[in-house]
């Protein structure tokens, strides 16, 4: 059922407040005068130990499962001291890369059906790993063969391209973080600064999903164009992927997204006064690094978008031409919960412009259940 909504794309982008609220339902404590603020996930309560001693992390997962685990890296890595590797399902296959006994490797995956990651899950399970599975839909081939897992509760999505579910996983993946990192007293207060901005993150959605008419705007700006690059960093490296990945699946349009600190090698020639290009730099510890690379696109005349958090206008703004994308600031590792609304808005509307498919894109299927 669609409501109000003629898309269930659009439906999906604008029930994020609620699906991430079902989300973390019954899974933070707030904490009190006696009890530490913390996290509970039922799913992982008697395989924490054993996932706390192993000696690598490997992410697994296709499309944008794989980019929602890249989003989650940093944070795994900060509260773990784990090293986390990831994987494209499909590529840990074709190279059969190595997996071993003392890995711990994580399936992240809406459908908990795609037949990479699912090939992937049966491979690590050989190899003796224990195999964590992050799933939206309870029953499905992966929550069933993973040794645990948690149920990300983000209700069915229906639309191809994924929105809802990718918010969910993400914090799904922060509180995994948190859990993980739950034994040590050293990052107490790192982790209940996150527990903190986990509570108040679907109000923050709320607020950017406001940009929705400016969005629109930006769009009908951008319908025409050939092709739009998209540059992160740090934490928002997964959101220019994602970003990117969603202009192109539904809109159609050419769209890259690409590591910022790649940019000198390679990308940056492809820059002129005509190829519009994102640049995320909002506030975490890489925004100085972002405003250095906005200063050298706007030298070679590049058509700058920059999402910037509210009140950095004139931080990032290097020419009055220069169109600003302002979101709510929240904890560094969730700010690609917010930063990814604005990206699945413009992908929507560039959509609804050019006259495509929302719901079905041309050749592609929501749950890839062969190789
Ligand atoms: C569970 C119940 C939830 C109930 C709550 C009350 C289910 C599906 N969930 O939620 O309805 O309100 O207890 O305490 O009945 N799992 C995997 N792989 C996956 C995902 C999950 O193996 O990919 C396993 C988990 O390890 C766990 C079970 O499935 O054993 C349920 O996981 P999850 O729904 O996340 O657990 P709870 O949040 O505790
Ligand atoms: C398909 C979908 O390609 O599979 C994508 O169109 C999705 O939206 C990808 O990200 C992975 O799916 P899942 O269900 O494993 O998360």
């Amino acid at each position: 059922n669609k409501g109000s909504f003629e898309h269930y794309m659009q439906k999906e982008i604008h029930e994020q407040p609620e699906s991430l609220t079902t989300t973390m339902r019954g899974r933070l404590i707030r904490g009190g005068s006696s009890k530490g603020k913390n996290v509970l996930l039922g799913g992982l309560k008697d395989h924490l130990m054993s996932i706390r001693r192993s000696r690598r992390f490997l992410f697994i997962g296709c499309g944008t499962s794989y980019n929602a685990a890249l989003a989650a890296r940093p944070i795994l890595e900060e509260l773990s001291g784990i090293p986390v590797t990831m994987e494209i399902a499909s590529d840990l296959l074709d190279r059969r890369g190595p997996v071993y006994r003392e890995d711990t490797a994580v399936f992240v995956s809406q459908s908990g059906e795609t037949a990479d990651t699912l090939n992937a899950l049966e491979y690590a399970l050989d190899n003796g790993a224990l195999c964590v599975g992050i799933t939206n839909a309870v029953g499905s081939a992966i929550a069933r063969k993973t040794h645990c897992g948690v149920h990300i509760n983000a209700g069915c999505e229906i639309g191809v391209a994924s929105t809802k579910a990718y918010t969910s996983q993400i914090v799904a993946m922060a509180m995994l973080a948190l859990a993980i990192g739950g034994d040590t007293i050293s990052n107490q207060a790192r982790r209940d600064a996150i527990i903190d901005g986990l509570f108040d993150l679907p109000n923050k959605v709320r607020e950017v999903l406001k940009l929705d008419q400016e969005m629109k705007d930006l769009a009908e700006q951008l319908v025409a164009e050939q092709s739009l690059l998209m540059f992160g960093r740090g934490y928002n490296y997964a959101t220019a992927l994602e970003g990117a990945l969603k202009v192109k699946e539904v809109a159609l349009m050419h769209t890259e997204g690409m590591l910022a600190g790649e940019m000198k090698h390679g990308p940056l020639a492809l820059v002129d006064e005509n190829l519009p290009i994102v640049v995320i730099a909002t506030r975490d510890s890489c925004f100085s690094k972002q405003q250095s690379v906005i200063q050298q696109l706007h030298a070679r005349k590049g058509r700058l978008i920059v999402m910037c958090n509210r009140g950095d206008a004139a931080s990032v703004c290097p020419g009055e031409a220069t169109r600003l994308i302002e979101v709510p600031q929240v904890e560094d590792c969730l700010q690609p919960v917010i930063n990814i609304v604005p990206l699945q808005l413009l992908a929507y509307h560039l959509t609804v412009l050019r006259g495509y498919n929302v719901d079905q894109p041309r050749n592609l299927a929501k749950s890839v259940t062969t190789e």
